[in-house]
C-alpha cells in the first residue's frame, strides 16, 4: 500500500476527494497523515473522519521557514510517504523541503499554468476579459507554481461570473483532476524525469496530459 500524505490549510475538499478516490478507485493508495498549518482548517476533522493521522503545525511556534520545514519534515517522514499532495496548503515552502520531497510532491493550483502563477488568479482571469480559466495538477519544483503540468481542466467564463460562481466551477474539475493523477502515480504511470512529468513512458508538453 502506498503511502500518501496531505499538506492542507483550510477546508479540504480536494484532500476530501482524494480519501473518497482511495476508497473506490486508488486501490493501492492510502492517506496516512493529514498536516496543516491552521488549527482550526476543517480538513483537519475530515482527515480524523477517514482514520488518518490528522495535525497541526503552528507557524508562529518556529522562529524561522526553515525550522518550520525541519519539524514538519521530521514528521511527514514518520508516515514514510511515497507521494506529498498539497491540497490548498497556502504556505511557501523551503528549497530544502521541495528537494527533499522532488518527483513525488504534487501540488493543485487555480489556473491554466503557466499564466497566473500565486495568488488571486480567480479576479486576474475575470479582469483581463478570459474567456476561460481552470486549474492545474504539477509537481513541485522550486519555482512557485512552475514544475511541469501533469493534467489541467478548463472551464469557460461567461460575462456573469463572479469570483465565487468561477471558483465552484473551476473547484467542481479539481475533484475529477486531482484523484486521477494521484491514481496515475501510486500505479506507477507517473514520473518526474530530467524536469519533465512522464505519463506511460511519454513526456507530456507544457499543458501536461491533453486527452483524460
Ligand atoms: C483549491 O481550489 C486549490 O486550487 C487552491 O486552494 C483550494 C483549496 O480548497 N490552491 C491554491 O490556491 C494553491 N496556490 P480545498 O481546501 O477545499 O481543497
Amino acid at each position: 500500500m502506498k503511502s500518501i500524505v496531505v499538506l492542507v490549510s483550510g477546508n479540504g475538499t480536494n484532500l476530501q476527494a482524494i480519501i473518497d478516490a482511495c476508497e473506490t478507485q486508488i486501490k493501492d493508495g492510502k492517506v496516512t497523515a493529514v498536516f496543516s498549518n491552521k488549527a482550526t482548517a476543517h480538513a483537519l476533522e475530515r482527515a480524523t473522519k477517514a482514520g488518518a493521522s490528522a495535525l497541526a503545525l503552528d507557524p508562529k511556534s518556529f522562529e524561522t521557514r526553515d525550522a518550520f520545514d525541519h519539524e514538519l519534515m521530521r514528521q511527514i517522514d514518520e508516515y514514510e510517504p511515497d507521494l506529498v499532495v498539497l491540497a490548498g496548503y497556502m504556505r511557501i515552502l523551503s528549497n530544502e523541503f521541495v528537494r527533499r520531497y522532488l518527483g513525488r510532491m504534487i501540488n493543485i493550483h487555480p489556473s491554466l499554468l503557466p499564466k497566473y502563477p500565486g495568488l488571486n488568479t480567480y479576479q486576474r482571469a475575470i479582469h483581463a476579459g478570459d474567456e476561460e480559466h481552470g486549474t492545474s495538477v504539477h509537481f513541485v519544483t522550486e519555482q512557485l507554481d512552475g514544475g511541469p503540468v501533469i493534467l489541467q481542466a478548463k472551464v469557460p467564463i461567461f460575462d456573469e461570473d463572479t469570483v465565487e460562481t468561477l471558483t465552484a466551477r473551476v473547484q467542481t474539475q479539481e475533484y475529477r483532476i486531482y484523484p486521477l493523477v494521484v491514481k496515475w502515480f501510486v500505479e506507477g504511470r507517473l514520473a518526474m524525469v530530467d524536469g519533465k512529468a512522464v505519463l506511460d513512458g511519454q513526456p507530456l508538453g507544457i499543458h501536461g496530459h491533453a486527452g483524460e
